[in-house]
């Protein structure tokens, strides 16, 4: 059944609102037509305001996510081609008998867990708000799941989809999290393994603000790695695969983070302040972490006869975690589901696509709550 869903998300330090058309017929017989159209999926960016902490601040980001949320939902709003004049959101205290224009949609989707609380509750008491005032329903979303079903997206005409990729094995890795998940069905979900410390995205973050590389740290440290030429080292960086051995599917990223500390103490100033250096623990750091990543999650694949292996999450927009994961799905004869790289990182459109797959749990503004560790 078609359906249009204003979907938000203030997880961390984004400000997603995306408006979603879908129709994913027969997904109970094995998803034969998924009819998506993203009618706009807007995200306002805070990571100029976080930048020179190297890192997000909850209560800054949700101040801004506050100021933010008005402006992104007139934006998407007019993106998707919905009349936005004289378009009043909130009724006017002054004058409660305001007209409102209400947009024609069916459902709110909101992510309502796992995040940052402060920021969480500012994505869901804006929906709130919009559900008590245009009388729609709220269908409450686990950013997690939203993640996974990001890989929905560009996929289309797919015959009988459950049937080639479930049992699927999940590798969930962004700024806050980083776990594996057993799907052995859309909504059937058991986690397999997890941090124990610091999450993928959380590592290149913290390593890229040692070597006074900006903020966010994946993507600066993977430009950085790109650079790096084997030939031109005149120095060895070495550093260690947490966890890697170990026959559980846990992470632990922490360590890895310490040794580049340690390492870029130890080297001379001269050292330190190279180029040859930055690029060299760059590309080490990244391929640490995307060895750890590839190896727990073909292992997870290989115990669990998985037909497919389902990347989401900020980490996976890293260009080396793709490729090399391309060439071990097709090594072992696994199928490989990845979001385009703007459907990696938090963006509201993930929130719709997965409102829509649980349409049926939608409820009345009041019953809606925020749980910052809400799991899967
Ligand atoms: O999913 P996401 O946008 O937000 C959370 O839910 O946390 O992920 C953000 C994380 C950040 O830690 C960022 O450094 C990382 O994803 N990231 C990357 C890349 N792009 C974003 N990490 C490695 N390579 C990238 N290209
Ligand atoms: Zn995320």
């Amino acid at each position: 059944m078609r359906k249009k869903i204003l979907a938000i998300d203030t997880s961390c330090d984004d400000t997603c609102i995306a408006i979603v058309e879908a129709n994913l017929g027969g997904f109970k017989r094995g998803l034969t037509r998924i009819n998506l159209h993203i009618k706009s999926n807007v995200v306002s960016s805070q990571v100029k305001l976080h930048a020179k902490y190297g890192g997000v601040y909850p209560t800054l980001a949700k101040r801004e996510h506050q100021k933010n949320l008005p402006i992104v939902l007139k934006r998407a709003l007019k993106k998707a081609n919905f009349p936005i004049s004289n378009f009043e959101f909130q009724i006017s205290k002054k004058n409660p008998n305001t007209k409102i224009q209400i947009p024609k949609i069916d459902f709110i989707a909101v992510t309502v867990g796992p995040g940052l609380e402060p920021c969480l509750w500012t994505g869901v008491n804006f929906a709130k708000d919009l559900a008590r005032i245009w009388k729609k329903p709220i269908i409450p979303v686990n950013h997690i799941e939203a993640h996974i079903f990001a890989n929905l997206v560009g996929k289309s005409q797919i015959s009988n989809l459950k049937s080639q990729i479930f049992p699927a094995v999940c590798l969930v890795v962004s700024g806050g999290h980083t776990q594996l998940i057993l799907m052995n069905d859309f909504g059937k979900y058991k986690i397999l393994g997890e941090t124990r410390d610091d999450a993928a995205g959380e590592c290149f973050d913290k390593c890229a603000r040692i070597l006074g590389l900006g903020y966010p740290g994946g993507p600066a440290i993977a430009a950085e790695a790109a650079k790096f030429k084997v030939k031109s080292l005149k120095f060895k960086v070495s550093l260690p695969r947490p966890m890697i051995n170990q026959k559980n599917f846990d992470f632990s990223f922490s360590g890895l983070k310490t040794a580049v500390l340690y390492d870029f103490k130890n080297r001379s100033r001269k050292i330190k302040k190279s180029k040859e250096y930055i690029r060299a623990m760059a590309a080490e750091i990244q391929q640490a972490i995307v060895d750890v990543l590839i190896s727990k999650t073909l292992k997870a694949a290989e115990e669990f006869r998985a037909k497919s292996i389902i990347l989401g999450g900020g980490v996976a927009a890293n260009n080396e975690l793709r490729k090399q994961f391309k060439v071990q799905s097709l090594r072992f004869k696994v199928k490989l589901l990845v979001p385009p790289k703007i459907f990696c990182t938090d963006n509201a459109a993930m929130v719709g696509i997965t409102g829509y797959f649980h349409r049926l749990e939608a409820q009345n503004w009041q019953k809606i709550s925020v749980n910052a560790n809400l799991r899967i």
